[in-house]
């Protein structure tokens, strides 16, 4: 029964991943759902840079008790609006607010491991730079034009984009270049469909943070695991829930069954 219920998750799955669309190549997580401390501290991250723009509403600050935090632990390094243990982790913005104050809300996140993936996040909090086109003075190579500001640049530093140009002929990439003016040249000499694009290759540090990239990136590996985490009971829940359901209906035939041969009976 439970494979039944996980079959049917898996084929809806996929419907959710191509709403992201991941053109770029995602780094990977590595996320252990067995690590308590990791969870722990993206849990800490969680609230002291998420949980201002992102509620995760599903979900009670009691919850981290089953990784290892007792109620007073919990009170004194997540809780800092003198919520309940058993309140749900919301946040005071409204989703107009943030709609006109970054150009989008900000949703939800208790489900964006079950959406993105633990490897779409890592890579995203660790992709974006410098783009002073934009409101916020970053853009995200994962999520172009996202409204959201690099709230970890003390963590992280702050980054420069590194551009590559792309000569496409015809959907196809036929050539790169460092320079705009090389791939234009290239592009005149080429037939058919062409046009030039220009790509994000990688990074530059413009100014270090307070952490290493290797501590960056642990940063980022302990917030995917936290969302990985949250996402995860709520996922046991409709489980649980499915066979319930899956019992009801085969215990409902049944009654149907019996019914309609008490109805009967006296008819033939
Ligand atoms: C200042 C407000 C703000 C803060 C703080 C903030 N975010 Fe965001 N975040 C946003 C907004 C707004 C969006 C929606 C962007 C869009 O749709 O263009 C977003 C989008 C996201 C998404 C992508 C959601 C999707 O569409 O799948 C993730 C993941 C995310 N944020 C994670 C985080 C994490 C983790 C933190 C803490 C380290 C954080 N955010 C802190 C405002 C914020």
């Amino acid at each position: 029964m439970k494979r039944l219920i996980a079959v049917i998750a898996m084929a809806l799955l996929p419907v959710a991943a191509l709403a992201s669309g991941a053109e770029v190549a995602l780094e990977k997580a590595n996320v252990d759902l067995h690590n308590e401390a990791a969870i722990q501290r993206g849990a800490k991250y969680f609230v002291n840079y998420c949980l201002g723009c992102h509620s995760a509403k599903y979900v009670r600050y009691k919850l981290f008790t089953k990784v290892g935090l007792t109620d007073d632990q919990i009170k004194q390094n997540l809780i800092f609006d003198g919520s309940k243990v058993h309140a749900h982790m919301t946040n005071a913005m409204s989703s107009e607010y943030a709609a006109e104050a970054f150009g989008a809300p900000a949703p939800d996140l208790t489900l964006e491991d079950r959406v993105r993936g633990a490897d779409w996040v890592y890579t995203y909090l660790k992709s974006f730079y410098t783009d002073l086109g934009r409101p916020t003075g970053v853009n995200n190579t994962v999520f172009p034009n996202v409204g959201m500001p690099n709230v970890l640049w003390e963590l992280e530093g702050i980054k420069d984009p590194v551009y590559r140009y792309e000569v496409l002929e015809n959907g196809h990439v036929v050539a790169e270049f460092e320079s705009e003016e090389e791939a234009d040249a290239k592009a005149k000499t080429l037939e058919g469909d062409v046009r030039v694009e220009k790509v994000v290759d990688s990074f530059a540090s413009r100014r270090p943070g307070k952490l290493t990239a290797g501590e960056f990136d642990q940063v980022a590996r302990d917030l995917a695991t936290y969302l990985a985490y949250i996402g995860e009971p709520v996922k046991l829940e409709r489980q649980r829930l499915g066979v319930w359901v899956l019992l009801f209906l085969v215990i409902f035939t049944v009654l149907a069954y019996m019914m309609k041969k008490e109805w009967w009976k006296d008819v033939h």
